[in-house]
């Protein structure tokens, strides 16, 4: 913890060229970020993070032309981004023959996910880097994600080079993973799009082949994740002695903590990760999360706890 986050661009992509890894800021959450095209520069990424190889990154580009280049997209792929990018979206597409980004951000996939991300320093680092960014949540893995520059050096101070420090991410929850082949589009993830917002644009989603168990669609969806140290107890309504109370809502007026006093799922997600974080450095016997509404980001939102609250 003796480094501080910088507001320095030029110095993160200094970082990037050299092959260092560095924590960027995105409007959905702290990316732990180094060049896609550099193989040795992601694999310090899946070391830092405790990854298994087999679970591929996202790359993250300045627009969807750079994207294009990296990937193929069909009329709906280009629907979609046109829709949402830059934004909380990352759409997994075939990779061009002649795809820049290294294999083993693909996991030795034949599939790549790419994201243009709208926050303005991240656009900025985008933009003057020129390459493909591979950059997972900064934090190390089964943890929650990190919403603040602070929060990633608590998980990667000693491996960083620098932090760029953009602020609270906006969004607070990862983006929506949306893989598309041809007009057909199935939803990998839930994330900081709601699935109205989605099918708005393409109709009803396809859940991932659920028989497909050997080599399951989204590798990264493993069902303990995102989770505190304490123990986790969900749609409680109040906590014992030695508990954390996180409410929801104007009925939660005297808990530890409340996620939305007004009851908005938009800013629930915005608080979550920063809010268990906060919950856990209390060292409480168990985190007792009121119940959220499940509509709009509030899937994605009990999607999360659902993860973090698996024993
Ligand atoms: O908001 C976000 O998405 C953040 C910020 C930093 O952009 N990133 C993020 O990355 O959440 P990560 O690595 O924590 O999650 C990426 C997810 C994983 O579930 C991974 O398995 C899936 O995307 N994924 C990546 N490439 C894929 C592919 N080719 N096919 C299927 N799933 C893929
Ligand atoms: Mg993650």
């Amino acid at each position: 913890m003796d480094q501080k986050p910088l507001k320095n661009v030029l110095g993160a992509v200094a970082a990037l060229a050299r092959g260092d890894l560095v924590g960027l800021p995105t409007e959905t959450v702290y990316g732990l970020g180094a060049d896609a095209t550099n193989a040795d520069a992601v694999a310090k990424i899946f070391a830092a993070k405790g990854r298994p190889h087999f679970n591929p990154l996202i790359s993250h580009v300045v627009s969807l032309e750079a994207a294009e280049a990296l990937g193929v997209f069909s009329p709906l792929a280009r629907k979609l981004a046109k829709a949402f990018w830059p934004g909380p979206l990352s759409l997994v597409v075939a990779r061009q023959p002649d795809c820049a980004v290294c294999d083993l951000a693909c996991a030795g996939l034949d599939t790549i996910a790419l994201r243009v991300p709208s926050h303005p320093l991240m656009q900025q680092v985008l933009h003057a880097f020129g390459k493909p960014v591979a950059a997972p949540s900064a934090n190390v893995s089964g943890r929650p994600s990190p919403t603040t520059a602070s929060h990633v050096l608590e998980e990667f101070g000693d491996t960083l080079t620098l932090v760029l420090d953009g602020g609270p991410s906006l969004v607070g929850l990862e983006s929506a993973v949306v893989a598309v082949t041809g007009d057909q589009a199935t939803l990998l993830r839930l994330g900081g799009l709601s699935r109205e917002a989605l099918e708005a644009v393409t109709g009803p989603l396809l859940a991932p082949d659920a028989s497909a168990k050997a080599a399951p669609a989204s590798p990264g969806m493993v069902l303990r994740h995102y989770s505190p140290r304490a123990p986790v107890r969900l749609n409680g309504s109040s906590a014992s002695s030695g508990e954390v109370m996180i409410g929801f809502g104007p009925d939660f007026d005297g808990a530890d903590f409340n996620l939305s006093p007004a009851g908005d799922v938009v800013e629930a997600a915005a608080q979550l990760f920063a809010v268990l974080r906060a919950a856990d450095a209390l060292n409480p016997s168990a985190i007792v999360i009121a119940a959220i509404p499940e509509t709009g980001l509030g899937e994605a939102i009990a999607d999360r706890l659902r993860r973090a609250a698996d024993p």
